[in-house]
């Protein structure tokens, strides 16, 4: 089995992590498109584009059978067409967990932080209408322009981004949010931080594990038998923190190299 796996960047190696937890018998080739991040304030169209390019070379490249869009906004902006073209692939997407945040939180008060293009795109705000009548919560989004760059430097923990998320979350944290959709999957490497404003109580949905079941789910229906050896290449497309990727996967065994995409 051999999986494709991308995002702008370092984001959905939280997803790959989770993935890597539950394969095996596998092959995990991951694309960290840093030559076009941030992808959250790109239009549909070039975000689009990219995923077209992404997953060709991934086809044509590593021969893959099942695509993991690891970004909300990608995902915002080219699931519909991955699908249409690429048929004969299990692609899995990745969408804010509004539905488990609305079922977990206490005081029916939810922040949810995503890039503008995931927040501005037709499928979230499909998805707050469906999820409306379960129960009623009031919701806080906020756009994070300028978080995926800090992340990407490496600045998970500096007095700039601890500002930036401040800035954003004491208003929720003032509205009583018990508890925050991480819409972005370079969110939750800024957990501790967040934590450190909203307290140590506060609820962080994110969708990585779902992912990773939903995929054994959809390829051992395809015949994969989850056993052996799992291999995991990284591949990047203009410039990478080394040092993060390490503290994210936290295993040296994974080659990481730079492709021309
Ligand atoms: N990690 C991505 C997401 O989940 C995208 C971040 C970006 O490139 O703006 O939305």
């Amino acid at each position: 089995m051999k999986v494709g796996v991308f995002d702008s960047g370092l984001g959905g190696l939280t997803v790959l992590k989770a993935i890597q937890e539950v394969l095996k018998g596998a092959e995990l080739f991951y694309i960290a498109d840093t030559a076009y991040a941030p992808y959250g304030e790109k239009s549909v169209e070039e975000i689009l584009k990219r995923c077209d390019d992404i997953t060709r070379y991934l086809l044509e490249t590593h021969g893959i059978e099942a695509l993991i869009v690891a970004c909300n906004t990608a995902t915002s902006a080219a699931i519909k067409h991955l699908r249409e073209k690429f048929p004969f692939l299990i692609v899995i997407g990745t969408e804010p967990g509004i539905k488990p945040a609305i079922l977990k939180t206490q005081t029916a008060q939810v922040g949810v932080l995503a890039t503008p293009t995931t927040l501005k795109g037709d499928k979230y705000q499909l998805l707050v209408n469906e999820l409306a009548n379960i129960k009623h919560v009031t919701l806080y989004e906020q756009a994070c322009v300028g978080l995926v760059e800090q992340i990407e430097k490496g600045e998970t923990h500096t007095k700039k981004t601890f500002e930036m998320l401040e800035k954003w979350l004491m208003p929720m944290k003032e509205k009583n949010v018990d508890t925050l959709v991480l819409g972005c999957t370079h969110y939750p490497l800024v957990e501790e931080t967040i934590k450190r404003i909203m307290g140590n109580d506060i609820t962080l949905i994110q969708t990585g594990d779902a992912i990773a079941k939903h995929l054994m789910c959809l390829s051992q229906n395809k015949g994969h038998k989850n056993e052996g050896e799992l291999l995991t290449h990284v591949c990047y497309t203009g410039e990478i923190n080394h040092l993060m990727i390490e503290k994210i996967i936290n295993n040296k065994t994974i080659k990481v190299r730079k492709c021309a995409i």
